[in-house]
């Protein structure tokens, strides 16, 4: 038994000479039984290519392309500390107050200049982000509700035509309860453009007849 245990040890040594320690240097290539993780058909940073006209490998950004993170727009608590942007921490957040942990107050009115280009930006960027699940006219019928998607809330609903700009602003950006973040697929004017044209909705949403101009009232029954 005694020579089992030295042939065993032996052996063991052996084999680890022979496979070589961890760390340890070689100058020859290493054998790689599965090759398929270190060989990728990938770009290197930089890397040149004959797929496309300038042989860039690297591609610009998409025109319209959102930064997921800029000095000047970005907003996550996690990146930024909360008064980075103090001189401008509610056109950046739609907060006011000093900004101590654990207050949150929102304010009220746009810190932007509201144009129809800018209104024109809000509904399409509301109608890709927002209205599968509020629906296009902000009642929270999106098509999501069919699919058991039921707690959307209607922007018609008291509640949240009374909410603040800045509030529904700051729901854009972080999400809420159920809901997901926007704040990354949305640049601050974007967000700003969104909110405004949620307020166009509620404002449609309880229109009389009266608020409609005269020279646009022909035709519509009225
Ligand atoms: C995937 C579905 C979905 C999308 C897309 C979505 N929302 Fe929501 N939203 C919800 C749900 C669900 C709630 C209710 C959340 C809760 O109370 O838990 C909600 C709530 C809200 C509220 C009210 C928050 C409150 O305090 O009651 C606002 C304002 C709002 N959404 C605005 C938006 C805007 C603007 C967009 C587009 C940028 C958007 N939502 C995109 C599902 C969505």
């Amino acid at each position: 038994m005694r020579y089992f245990y030295a042939i065993l040890l032996f052996l063991v040594v052996a084999v680890l000479a022979i496979a070589g320690f961890r760390g340890q240097l070689s100058k020859k290539p290493p054998v790689l039984l599965f090759g398929d993780m270190h060989e990728q058909p990938k770009f290197r940073a930089q890397d040149s290519s004959s797929l496309f006209p300038d042989r860039r490998a690297d591609r610009p950004a998409v025109p319209g392309t959102v930064p997921f993170v800029n000095a000047k727009q970005e907003t996550y608590p996690f990146l930024a500390p909360r008064d980075r942007f103090r001189e401008d921490r509610y056109l950046t957040t739609g907060e006011i107050g000093d900004g101590s942990v654990g207050e949150t107050d929102f304010g009220a009115g746009f810190p932007i200049r509201i144009t129809h280009e800018l209104m024109l930006q809000g509904e399409r960027r509301y109608e890709i982000h927002c209205a599968v699940c509020h629906g296009r006219t902000g009642n929270g019928e999106g098509i999501t509700r069919q699919y058991g998607m039921i707690a959307t809330p209607s922007f018609h609903d008291t509640r949240l035509r009374e909410m603040s700009d800045g509030e529904i602003y700051s729901v854009i950006v972080h999400g809420r309860g159920t809901m997901g973040e926007y704040g990354s697929k949305l640049t601050v004017e974007e967000r700003w453009a969104v909110t405004a044209y949620v307020r166009a909705l509620q404002l449609a949403g309880h229109a009389s007849p009266e608020d409609v101009p005269e020279a646009l009232r022909e035709g519509m029954g009225l």
